[in-house]
Parts: C-alpha cells; structure tokens; sequence
C-alpha cells in the first residue's frame, strides 16, 4: 500500500522540486494585483511551472518502462500510467500549488509566508482531482481508500523532508 501510495503519486512530487530547481523569469500573473496585492507572485513562473510539468510526465513514462521490473521485485503489481494520466498527474500538482499561492495571496501571506496543511497538501489536492477528472476508471482502481490514505499521511511527511533538505542545499528560501 505505502509503495502503489509512493509509486502512484512520484509523478506528482517531483513537479514541484523541479520547479525549484528551474524557477525564475516571468511570472504567470505577469505583476497583475487584485486587492492591492499579487495575484499569484513571482514565485509562480512559466518555466518553473513548464520544467515541473515536464518532469513529472518524463518520470511516469520511465516508471512505466520500469513497471514490470519493479513488481517482480517488490512481489505486487505497481500501477501503470495510463498517457492521460502521465500529463494529468503532474499538471494537476502544478496546478494545485498555483491554486495556493492564489490563496495565500487572498489572504495576505507574503510570497514565501508558510501556510501549513496548504503548503503540504496543495499539490496533493490538484494532483488527484485531475488525475480523477482525466481517467475516472484508473483513478478509482489506483487509489482505493488505504492508498488514499496513505497519501494523505505520506506526502505532508516527504514534503516537510524534500523542502527542509532543499533549504539546507540553499536551493530553496524557506524550508516549507
Ligand atoms: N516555482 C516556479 N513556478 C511554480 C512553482 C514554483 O517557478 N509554478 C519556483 C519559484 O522559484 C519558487 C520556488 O519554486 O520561489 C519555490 O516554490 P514555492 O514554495 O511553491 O513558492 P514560494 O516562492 O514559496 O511562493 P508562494 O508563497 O506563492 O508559495
Ligand atoms: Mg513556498
């Protein structure tokens, strides 16, 4: 369960830590203001967001590659990426932390400002819901119920792990 959990969600992991590593020129909302303040900020770039979409589908396409190894080894049946998913998952994690900031935004926390279960679960939430909009069927079968939950324990403790050791590196301002 924790390693279909795992399995299931990389492709929407690695979006975000790649758009660490690639952020930077223009900015989606382009310097846009609603209320006096950004309506996304300069932490929501194009590349960032293009590199982060990429990554994440590239993986899930070696993933698949992989699948039939990687089973026998762990003795259980990975999932396989259906194509719609291996652009879905990823999109939607991209999205889903777009979406965040735009929150954050609203409710006036400074680009950078922490805002726990939000920052930890965003991707999360944008991830799954495409993934469950795009294919219906698989998602329904990829995440039961356990796998479900276990994403949900799983992925605010890799996120607090990845960001606090990308902070460390100095790739990342804050450690959130
Ligand atoms: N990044 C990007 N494009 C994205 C997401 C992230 O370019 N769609 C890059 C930015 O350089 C950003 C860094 O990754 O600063 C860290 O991402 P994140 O923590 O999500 O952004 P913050 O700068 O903290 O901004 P916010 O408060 O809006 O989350
Ligand atoms: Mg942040």
């Amino acid at each position: 369960m924790v390693l279909t959990a795992f399995w299931a969600m990389l492709p929407a992991y690695i979006p975000n830590n790649a758009a660490v590593l690639a952020g930077g020129g223009r900015p989606i909302d382009g310097g846009k203001t609603m209320g006096g303040r950004r309506l996304l900020g300069d932490g929501k770039t194009w590349r960032g967001t293009a590199v982060g979409w990429g990554a994440g589908a590239v993986l899930a396409v070696v993933l698949n590659a992989i699948q039939q190894d990687a089973s026998d080894l762990v003795g259980m049946t990975l999932p396989e990426f259906p194509i719609a998913i291996i652009l879905a998952l990823p999109l939607g994690a991209m999205l889903g932390d777009i979406a965040a900031s735009f929150l954050k935004r609203r409710t006036g926390r400074e680009r950078g400002a922490p805002f726990p279960g939000v920052d930890q679960l965003d991707f999360v939430a944008g991830a799954l819901l495409l993934a469950a909009i795009a294919r219906p069927g698989w998602f329904l079968d990829t995440f039961t119920l356990p796998v479900l939950l276990v994403v949900l324990v799983l992925t605010p403790i890799l996120h607090v792990l990845t960001n606090g050791i990308a902070y460390l590196l100095g790739l990342k301002d804050e450690p959130w």
